[in-house]
């Protein structure tokens, strides 16, 4: 058996449910997690996986994914002396324009959004870890994104000891464009893969406590095969397309 007919197997008929869901709604998953835990490798995934299935999908991360937040992020990487509030602005500006770019015109089309990182890792780094106040970063997220919650947020979860471990285990990571998205690292960009096992502890913790706020988050233990998450992962996503009680207005305002 193909790996497209293996495919058609797991989702049989329901592939036609669940693109007649998304060019209602539109739907915007979003994958959290500390550093090392596979978030952009399992978010890839997915995005290939749904597209396969011939549901309009799009992927994108922070800070990257606009020219804004590509400059965002080689400016974090380098810098050692913002404020978390600076951060957080800093974050939340390239969020407003990945919104305005990428992320609320796909949706109004109704195509999926595959989302690598979003507001839940200003609140896990600025926040919890940083010490930013989380009242005031939750105000800013609302601003930037217009109130867009997610339908969707898969945490890896990962004890940062591993994560870390695998992190400076791969040697190619911070050498070169790894991912073909342009991105590149040197050893002296690896700023927060660099801080304190503290640092790293506080982001967990601040995760897993956000994690059991609201139903939209599906925590996933990171320490599986591969192919192991990406299977839960498809489940719930599976179960979000077909099931779910998607709202006719994604947007508050
Ligand atoms: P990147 O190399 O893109 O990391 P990752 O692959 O782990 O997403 O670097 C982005 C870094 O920025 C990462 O360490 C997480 C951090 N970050 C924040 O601190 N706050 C945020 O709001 C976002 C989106 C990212």
């Amino acid at each position: 058996m193909t790996a497209k007919e293996q495919e058609e197997m797991d989702f049989g008929a329901d592939s036609e449910r669940m693109k007649k869901r998304t060019v209602e709604g539109g739907l915007l998953i979003t994958f959290e997690g500390g550093e090392g835990v596979g978030k952009s490798t399992q978010s890839e995934r997915l995005f290939h996986k749904l597209q396969s299935f011939g549901i309009d999908t799009v992927h994108a991360q922070e800070p990257g994914s606009s020219d804004l937040g590509n400059n965002v992020r080689r400016w974090i990487k380098r810098s050692n002396s913002s404020s978390p509030l600076a951060e957080t602005l800093l974050f939340e500006a390239a969020r407003a324009q990945l919104m305005f770019e990428t992320v609320r015109p796909a949706l109004d089309r109704g195509k999926v959004v595959v989302l690598d990182r979003y507001i839940d890792s200003t609140l896990a780094y600025q926040g919890y870890a940083r010490g930013g106040d989380l009242k005031t970063i939750k105000q800013l997220n609302d601003i930037a994104t217009a109130e867009l919650t997610p339908h969707l947020t898969v945490l890896l979860d990962l004890d940062p000891k591993v994560s870390l471990a695998r992190v400076s285990n791969k040697p190619d990571l911070f050498s070169g464009d790894t991912d073909g998205s342009g991105r590149v690292d040197n050893e002296n960009e690896r700023r927060f893969e660099q801080a304190p096992l503290k640092f790293h502890q506080s982001i967990r913790k601040g995760y897993l406590e956000m994690s059991k706020t609201d139903p939209r988050w599906c925590v996933i233990k990171a320490d599986q095969a591969g192919h192991r998450i990406a299977d839960a992962i498809l489940k719930r996503v599976r179960r979000l397309l077909i099931d779910g009680n998607i709202p006719e207005s994604i947007f508050k305002s």
